[in-house]
């Protein structure tokens, strides 16, 4: 693996910050790729520069990123292996491969919310070795490099010590197919409300497990996210001493149809009401 992965991967995750930063009080684009899911033309914008500046630095390298352009700027219907939506994989697959979400928390950025960030990861023949997430509203930068430890704006960040789900902050988000999920996932929801101390729907997956890995929630859990949702946060997350699996306890890789995150010590406990 190339030494300076966690260098060009941080400057591609600032540049695409400083993009959505600019975008955020512009009037928006925007294109429904489904019933309730936008994509903007902040989304491809950033998605082409993180891709422009990692193959100038690495032109062997190939991508998982979550918006294909297509013709006239459309996205395409290509899906990626494993994933319903548009996506752009690159052909063929090279050893090292980047994972983007260029703006994660598209809903939020085009209401003019303040929660969204970009998220990148490379993976290096099939395992993850580096992530980076950048919140440009709120200028802070994670990251984690497997078996180096994660932090926030450089600093070491460690998850939280909360033992007792009557003192837990946990969060979640809902799939864009949420609409044929409504009676499961209502009643996941009533299990953990009450039994926590407060449930929390931010709108950014990444910022999400960005929050368990520095403490600020205590656990987080979703259904149906995508590669991109997660890869980058998988390692910022387990560096910071955090424990990932599915519902129901195995082993979660970044094609798992749900994740279930915390601090480690209330995990257990969180998967019985999950
Ligand atoms: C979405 C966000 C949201 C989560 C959705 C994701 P996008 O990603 O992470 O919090 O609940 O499941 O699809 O579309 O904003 O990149
Ligand atoms: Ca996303
Ligand atoms: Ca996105």
């Amino acid at each position: 693996m190339p030494d300076n992965i966690a260098q060009i991967g941080r400057q591609a995750a600032l540049a695409a910050g400083a993009v959505m930063r600019l975008n955020y009080e512009q009037p928006h684009e925007i294109t429904m790729k489904g019933a309730i899911d936008p994509v903007t033309e902040t989304d491809y914008q950033c998605q082409d520069l993180i891709m422009a500046m990692i193959r100038r630095a690495f032109p062997d390298h190939g991508f998982l990123a979550e918006e294909r352009v297509g013709e006239g700027g459309q996205p395409s219907s290509a899906a990626a292996p494993g994933c319903s939506g548009p996506a752009w994989e690159a052909d063929p697959p090279a050893a090292c491969r980047w994972i983007i979400d260029p703006l994660d928390g598209t809903v939020n950025f085009a209401h003019g919310c303040p929660a969204f960030c970009v998220s990148i990861a490379l993976e290096a023949d099939g395992v993850l070795e580096y992530g980076v997430i950048y919140d440009p509203m709120r200028d802070e930068l994670f990251e984690g490099l497997r078996g180096g430890g994660a932090t926030r704006n450089g600093r070491p960040i460690r998850v939280s010590a909360t033992d007792r789900l009557d003192r837990a902050l946990i969060a979640t988000g809902f799939p864009y197919d949420i609409r044929e999920r409504i009676p499961a996932t209502m009643a996941r929801l009533g299990r953990i409300v009450a039994v926590s101390q407060g449930l929390r729907r931010g709108g950014s997956a990444a910022l999400d497990m960005c929050y368990v890995a520095c403490g600020r929630f205590d656990g987080y859990f979703e259904e149906n996210l995508k590669p991109w949702d997660t890869a980058a946060g998988l390692v910022i997350l387990t560096e910071a001493g955090g424990k990932i699996t599915t519902f129901d306890g195995g082993d979660y890789d970044i094609y798992s149809p749900n994740i279930a995150t915390s601090n480690g010590v209330l995990h257990q406990k969180m998967l019985e009401y999950l």
